[in-house]
Order: C-alpha cells, then sequence, then structure tokens
C-alpha cells in the first residue's frame, strides 16, 4: 500500500492478441488504482475486454506492455493474494463443499487443524453451515457460487477477483446474492473487483464504476456512486444514474 492507500495500480495496460497474420488489440491504455478495501465494478459489453482485465490483474495472462503493481510489487503471476471467483462456478464435482473450500489451503500444505478452522469460518461466512459434506450436483446456483467465494476467500486474498459471477443465477437469486455478497465484502473488508455488463448490478455494489468501451476495450468513463448502502433500487437516485449509464452505453453502441 502507498501513503495514499492505493493496493492495486495499473498503467497504461495494454493486451494484444495475435489474430490472421497481424494481432487485434483487446485492451488498451487502460490505467485505474484501487484503493484498499473499495469495491469496484468493472462494467462494458460483451467482448470489449472485461475478462483480460481480471485475468492480468489475476497474473492468469500477461499483458503486452504496462505496468501493474499490487501493495507496490509488480505483478508477474498468479498468487495467493489474490482469489478469483467464476461465472461458471469453477468448482470440483468430485469434491465435498468443504474439500472444495480447502482447496487453495491444500496447495500451500496448510495443516489439518487449521484447514478445518479455516473451512470452517469461510463456509459459515457465506451461509453454507449444514452442507460441508454435499457435492457440487446437490447444491442450487446461488450455493455453488457461495463455496466459489469461501474458496477464493479461504486463502486469505488482498484482493477478490470476480468475472460476472451471479451471470448464470435467477433474477431473484441474483439480487439476494449481491446482498449476501455486499454483507461478506463489509465483514471481510477485502478489495473487491467485479465484472458485469449488469447497469444494474454495478450500480446496487459498486463504490466505483468502470465503464469500458469495446474495440479496443478502453477506459470510456468513471462513475463514483455516493448512494448510501443498502441502496434501493426505487430510489430516484438510483434509477438516474442507471439511466445515464445505460445511455451512454447505448451511445456507444451507435458509435457516437
Ligand atoms: N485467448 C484469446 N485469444 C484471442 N483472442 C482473445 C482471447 N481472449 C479474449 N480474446 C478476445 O479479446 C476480446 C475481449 O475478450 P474478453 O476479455 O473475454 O471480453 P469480455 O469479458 O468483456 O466479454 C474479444 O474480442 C475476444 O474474442
Ligand atoms: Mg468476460
Amino acid at each position: 500500500m502507498d501513503g495514499n492507500g492505493i493496493i492495486l495500480s495499473i498503467k497504461n495496460l495494454v493486451k494484444a492478441f495475435p489474430k490472421d497474420d497481424t494481432e487485434m488489440i483487446a485492451v488498451s491504455g487502460f490505467a485505474l488504482d484501487v484503493k484498499d478495501g473499495e469495491f469496484i465494478c468493472l462494467l462494458g459489453p460483451s467482448g470489449c475486454g472485461k475478462t483480460t482485465v481480471l485475468r492480468i490483474i489475476a497474473g492468469l495472462q500477461s499483458a503486452t506492455s504496462g505496468e501493474l503493481t499490487l501493495k507496490g510489487k509488480p505483478i508477474t503471476g498468479p498468487g495467493s493474494d489474490r482469489g478469483m471467483v467464476f461465472q461458471e462456478f469453477g468448482l470440483f464435482p468430485w469434491r465435498s463443499v468443504k474439500k472444495n473450500v480447502e482447496f487453495g489451503l491444500e496447495v500451500q500444505g496448510v495443516d489439518e487443524t487449521k484447514k478445518n478452522e479455516i473451512s470452517k469460518r469461510f463456509i459459515d461466512l457465506v451461509g453454507l453451515s449444514g452442507f460441508e459434506r454435499s457435492h457440487p450436483n446437490q447444491l442450487s446456483g446461488g450455493m455453488k457460487q457461495r463455496v466459489g467465494i469461501a474458496r477464493a476467500l479461504a486463502s486469505n486474498p488482498e484482493i477478490l477477483l470476480m468475472d460476472e459471477p451471479f451471470g448464470a443465477l435467477d433474477a431473484q437469486t441474483r439480487n439476494l446474492m449481491q446482498k449476501e455478497l455486499l454483507r461478506i465484502w463489509q465483514e471481510t473488508k477485502k478489495t473487491v473487483i467485479f465484472v458485469t455488463h449488469s447497469v444494474d448490478e454495478a450500480v446496487f455494489l459498486a463504490d466505483r464504476i468502470v465503464v469500458m468501451t469495446g474495440r479496443p476495450g478502453k477506459i470510456k468513463e468513471i462513475y463514483t456512486v455516493t448512494l448510501p448502502r443498502p441502496r434501493d433500487r426505487g430510489h430516484p437516485d438510483f434509477i438516474n444514474l442507471r439511466k445515464k449509464i445505460l445511455d451512454e452505453l447505448e451511445q456507444q453502441r451507435q458509435g457516437t
């Protein structure tokens, strides 16, 4: 962390993928400083480079150029300081809830007592006590994503990276999981970077919304959301902000 409480700093990030004989610039000039404990939503249309940015922060993909630092150290690969939650849950079907949550701890060689203690804490935190022995195929979508969140948190990351984690859920479950995530965020005080293409979801969740445009993916605008939580989707300020962002995305689509 530097003196300004910046935990993650991204400067002039560019990502190009080879395409035919040339290359396709997927992300260009992306720059963002994220404060410790902040809830950031990365919002933009499909294909604008959201997953690419997230995977580069996770260290799962390298940047073509640019500078990324986490707590002042360059990001050069994956690490336990970042926890990832995927849309498709990414759970191991043959493992129980408890064993899924303990996966990262096993990799780190954490001893049995400590593992039990940590998995219990995070299974409790996400509201899955009593389901320790269940397997993913016995769980609803919302419950699977609770496991995904508990697993990501169990390794005690600095930052939680979430890629459209509620995209596969029905509307009601999705709204419930958004509230649950905010509760977990407030209890754990983690920094969250949450990718979504839902404006409504971003306005409900974020401290700041980073709106991206497509091809190459660039930051179009950053909105600071000052609405108090819990947010009311029916409040005029909520509706106005949602409309403003929707209009902006619509303009982009029309190329104006
Ligand atoms: N591994 C890859 N190889 C080539 N092109 C890719 C790869 N990953 C993503 N892309 C391209 O980069 C662009 C951004 O993709 P992505 O980051 O997945 O967007 P989003 O998550 O916003 O939908 C898309 O045009 C996609 O086809
Ligand atoms: Mg994506």
